[in-house]
C-alpha cells in the first residue's frame, strides 16, 4: 500500500492578474523554487481568483501564459513539482461549492483583504479599521456599476479549497495572505469537527524560520503590489530597472548622527537587505549613521543588485515564452497530477457530506 510520498505537500499560487515583481518574488516565488527539492511540490496559477477583480477574458489567458513562462524561468521544474492552473481542476470549483455552506458571511465580510478589495471596487477611501456597520451598508446600497461581486467575498473559501483540496501542509505566501491561511485553517477544524472526522490537515504559513516577508514600494509607503502602480517586475528591463529605483522617494537625508529612519528610507533599506550582501547593507547602514549617505549611491547599489536577480530569468522569460509546445506539455502534465489528488479529496468530502451514490 504504501508506495505514497510521504514527504510534506507544500501548496501555493500567486493570481494571474500580471507580471511577477519583486513582491511576488520575494513573498512567494523564491520560496517556490528553495522548497521543490526537499517537499512534496504543487504550484499553481490561480486564474479564477484573478476574475474576482480582474475579469477581462484576453488579459486573463495571456497573464496565464506570462505567469507560467516566469515561474519557469525562476527556476520552478515541471520534473520536481507539479505546476498547473487552477480552473483545469474543475473539482476545485465543486468543492469551493460544498464547502462555502460552512462558512459563514461575516466572517467573509471581515476579512481585511475584501474590505481593501471592496473599499476599491466602490472607490471608496478610509482603511479597514473604519466603521464597519456604514461600509457594510455602502456594499449592500451600491449601484451595479459600481459593485462588489460575491465571488470576491468567497475569495477565502476558494483558497481553502486550494489548499485543503491538496491537503496541503504547508504554504508559502507572503505577510498579506497570513489571514487568509488563518481562515483555512478555521474552516478546516469546523469541516473536521463537524462532521467527526480527520480528513484535512491544518496548513501553516512557511518562510524558512524567518518572517513573513513583505517587500515595500519604492514609492515611499506601503508593499509594493500590482494595484499600487509602483512595481519593480521580474521582466522590466535595464533601463527601465534603473529608471524606477532611481526615482524612489526619499527624504532630506540625515543631519545628526544616528537620526532615526524614515520610512522612504527605511524602505530602500528593507529592499537592499532582500537583494544585497549583508556587508553592503552594513556599509550603507553605517554611512547613514554618521550622516555622510548619498542616496544617490545607496539606489545606484541597489539596482545593481536587483539587476543580478532579475537579468538571468528576464532572459529566459522570451526564449519559454516562444515554445508554446513545451508550456502545453508543462500544464497538461501538472493538471493531470493536480486533478488525481483534488478527485481523490472531492470524493472524500461528498461521501462525507452525504452526496452519496443510491
Ligand atoms: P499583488 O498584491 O501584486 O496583486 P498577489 O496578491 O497576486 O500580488 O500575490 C501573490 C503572492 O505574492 C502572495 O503570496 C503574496 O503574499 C505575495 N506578495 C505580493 N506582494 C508582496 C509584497 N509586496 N511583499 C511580499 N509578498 C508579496
Ligand atoms: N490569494 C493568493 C494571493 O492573492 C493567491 C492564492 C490563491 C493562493 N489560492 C492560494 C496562495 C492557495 C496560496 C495557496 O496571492
Amino acid at each position: 500500500m504504501s508506495t505514497e510520498n510521504k514527504k510534506e505537500i507544500v501548496l501555493s499560487g500567486i493570481r494571474s492578474t500580471g507580471n511577477l515583481h519583486l513582491g511576488n518574488y520575494y513573498g512567494a516565488l523564491s520560496k517556490f523554487v528553495k522548497m521543490q527539492d526537499d517537499y512534496d511540490c504543487l504550484f499553481f496559477i490561480a486564474d479564477l481568483h484573478a476574475l474576482t477583480t480582474n475579469p477581462d477574458p484576453e488579459a486573463l489567458h495571456a497573464n496565464v501564459k506570462s505567469i507560467l513562462a516566469e515561474y519557469l524561468a525562476a527556476g520552478l521544474d515541471p520534473d520536481k513539482a507539479t505546476i498547473f492552473v487552477q480552473s483545469d481542476i474543475p473539482e476545485i470549483s465543486e468543492m469551493y461549492l460544498l464547502l462555502n455552506m460552512h462558512v459563514g458571511i461575516g466572517e467573509l465580510m471581515r476579512t481585511a483583504s475584501f474590505k481593501d478589495k471592496a473599499r476599491k471596487a466602490l472607490g471608496l477611501s478610509g482603511s479597514t479599521d473604519d466603521n464597519d456597520a456604514a461600509f457594510e451598508h455602502q456594499i449592500i446600497g451600491a449601484e451595479t456599476n459600481k459593485r462588489v461581486n460575491a465571488g470576491l467575498l468567497t475569495y477565502p473559501t476558494l483558497m481553502a479549497v486550494d489548499i485543503l483540496i491538496q491537503k496541503a501542509n504547508k504554504v508559502p505566501v507572503g505577510k498579506d495572505q497570513l489571514q487568509h491561511l488563518e481562515l483555512t485553517r478555521r474552516f478546516a477544524r469546523r469541516f473536521n469537527s463537524f462532521y467527526g472526522v480527520d480528513l484535512f490537515p491544518e496548513p501553516e504559513s512557511f518562510d524558512f524560520g524567518g518572517k513573513p516577508v513583505k517587500v515595500p514600494g519604492l514609492d515611499g509607503s506601503g508593499k509594493m503590489g500590482k494595484s499600487e502602480g509602483n512595481c519593480i517586475y521580474l521582466i522590466d528591463d535595464e533601463k527601465v530597472l534603473r529608471k524606477k529605483v532611481m526615482r524612489a522617494v526619499t527624504d532630506q537625508g540625515p543631519t545628526e548622527p544616528n537620526s532615526p529612519v524614515s520610512e522612504p528610507i527605511a524602505n530602500l533599506f528593507a529592499l537592499l537587505e532582500l537583494t544585497s550582501t549583508p556587508e553592503v547593507v552594513q556599509q550603507f547602514r553605517d554611512a547613514y549613521a554618521d550622516c555622510s549617505i548619498r542616496y544617490g549611491d545607496l539606489k545606484k547599489q541597489l539596482a545593481e543588485d536587483i539587476l543580478k536577480v532579475t537579468t538571468p530569468i528576464r532572459e529566459r522569460v522570451n526564449d519559454i515564452l516562444a515554445d508554446d509546445e513545451y508550456l502545453r506539455k508543462v500544464l497538461a502534465s501538472g493538471a493531470e497530477k493536480a486533478r488525481e489528488r483534488a478527485a481523490k479529496t472531492l470524493a472524500e468530502v461528498r461521501q462525507i457530506m452525504g452526496i452519496r451514490k443510491f
